[in-house]
């Protein structure tokens, strides 16, 4: 009798598996994968458009629950979207498709009637035009030899080698005129958000991260491969050793950093949402992660932090993260503010007690003045480190 039934439920798995085979295999079929866009060609949410060696590739994604669609550049090493196309225009269901219109240009659009040319600052001379992701993560729109649009030139939050963060460019100069890398507002959420990274405008060869326009920290002068605030153990103080690099240039066209690694090596530096730079690297199957920011108990002035001003916080600017619960909260429902905001923005109210997000995507904001009473399951609630008991 037992053995009767175990074969049958065995049976049934073997079903069950059969199935998901055939769907996958249906789910398989339906995604295309591109290595080239030439006008006709459309690109599908479900498909990738590969660079050569299969590096990076183009697609469409969310993260998480978040009902946020985008496409995207996602290096393959580190898992990581390192260039997001429609930031700002999200869709909201997987009717997105990508392709080059009968004028040659690189249309975003959906079914929603969201059309994005992605290369409207430059539009194709010509209707023979094709676009390709190059292994060092920049997707080109080209006619001919010719580079009609590249994204590098319009970098999200990630610089990858060979990219360049620059402050202006020459009127003359078709270039855009700046580049600057802005943090997305949540890990879900790649919209505009509060920090901004770029090359500091009065002193050219210096970096400066921005909290939405303020000065909010900085890298100090540059000294040989050096920075002054870059951490002792940082990649830069090693950069003889490591691979990278890193140049400042400043001519007629602008001023700008950039950095190259040797061929087969990966990396990137990326602002996120909380201000932290991280830089990723990797040459064989091996990398490692290395982050840049203004800690939060930092005094004014020290490492490249700027402007701390006391805090009612009993540990200044040290807020902790907490399952928490808090008798009454001041709900603020702006979404285009981010977590470094909410921070921003209790740290400055000398009765705030702490901050966090309303909704688990990081969406929305929550404020309490108030002490805290019992435990509860909140997500992305940060309070005065010596508040809470
Ligand atoms: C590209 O997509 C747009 C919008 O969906 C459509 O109007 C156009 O005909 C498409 N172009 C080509 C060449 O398929
Ligand atoms: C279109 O471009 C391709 C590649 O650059 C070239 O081989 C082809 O001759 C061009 N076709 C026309 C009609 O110009
Ligand atoms: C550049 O100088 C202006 C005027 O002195 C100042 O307001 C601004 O904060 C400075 N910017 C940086 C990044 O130091
Ligand atoms: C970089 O700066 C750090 C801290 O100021 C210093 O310890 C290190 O020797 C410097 N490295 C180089 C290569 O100049
Ligand atoms: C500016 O950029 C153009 C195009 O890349 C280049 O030909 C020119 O030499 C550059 N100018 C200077 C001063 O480097
Ligand atoms: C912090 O330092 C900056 C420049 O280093 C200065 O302008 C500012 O007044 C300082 N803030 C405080 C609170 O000391
Ligand atoms: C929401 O925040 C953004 C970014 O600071 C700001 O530009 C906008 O005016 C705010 N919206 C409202 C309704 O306050
Ligand atoms: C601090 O927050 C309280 C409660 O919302 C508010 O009444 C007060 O105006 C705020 N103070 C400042 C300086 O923003």
């Amino acid at each position: 009798m037992k053995s009767v039934r175990s074969r049958s439920s065995s049976h049934y798995s073997h079903l069950v598996l059969l199935l998901c085979l055939m769907e996958l295999e249906l789910f398989h079929a339906a995604a295309e994968d591109i290595h080239t866009l030439t006008p006709g060609t459309v690109m599908n949410d479900f498909d990738y458009l590969w660079s050569p060696n299969e590096l990076f590739r183009l697609k469409f994604f969310s993260v998480g629950e978040s009902s946020n669609h985008y496409l995207g550049i996602e290096i393959i090493k580190f898992e990581k979207i390192v260039w997001v196309a429609n930031r700002d225009n999200p869709f909201e269901d997987t009717s997105g498709v990508l392709n080059i219109t009968e004028d040659g240009n690189l249309l975003l659009s959906n079914r929603h009637g969201i059309r994005i040319t992605l290369n409207s600052e430059s539009p194709a001379m010509s209707s023979n035009t094709s676009a390709i992701l190059l292994d060092s993560g920049n997707l080109i729109l080209k006619a001919g030899d010719q580079i009609v649009w590249q994204s590098s030139d319009h970098p999200s939050d990630t610089i990858l080698s060979a990219m360049k963060l620059r402050l202006f460019a020459a009127l003359n100069s078709r270039q855009p005129r700046e580049h600057l890398l802005t943090s997305w507002i949540s890990i879900a959420i790649a919209a505009s958000g509060t920090f901004t990274l770029g090359v500091d405008p009065n002193k050219t060869n210096q970096l400066v991260i921005w909290l939405r326009g303020k000065l909010f920290w900085q890298s100090g002068n540059r000294n040989g491969h050096n920075f002054t605030y870059f951490p002792a153990s940082g990649p830069f103080n090693d950069l003889e050793s490591s691979n990278l690099k890193f140049s400042y240039i400043s001519n007629g066209n602008g001023s700008y950093y950039t950095y190259s690694v040797p061929p087969n090596y990966i990396s990137l530096f990326a602002i996120n949402p909380t201000g932290e730079v991280h830089f990723f690297q990797g040459g064989n199957n091996k990398y490692s992660i290395w982050y840049l920011y203004c800690n939060a108990g930092e005094e004014n002035g020290s490492k490249g932090c700027i402007d701390k001003k006391p805090s009612k916080c009993n540990s200044g600017y040290q807020f902790i993260q907490k399952y928490g619960y808090l008798e009454s909260w001041e709900h603020l429902y702006n979404f285009s503010l981010a977590l470094g905001d909410f921070k921003d923005m209790c740290i400055n109210n000398c009765s705030c007690k702490a901050y966090g997000s309303l909704q688990t995507d990081g969406k929305g904001c929550r404020f309490s003045y108030d002490q805290i009473l019992r435990y509860q399951n909140l997500r992305n609630l940060f309070t005065c480190a010596t508040t809470a008991s």
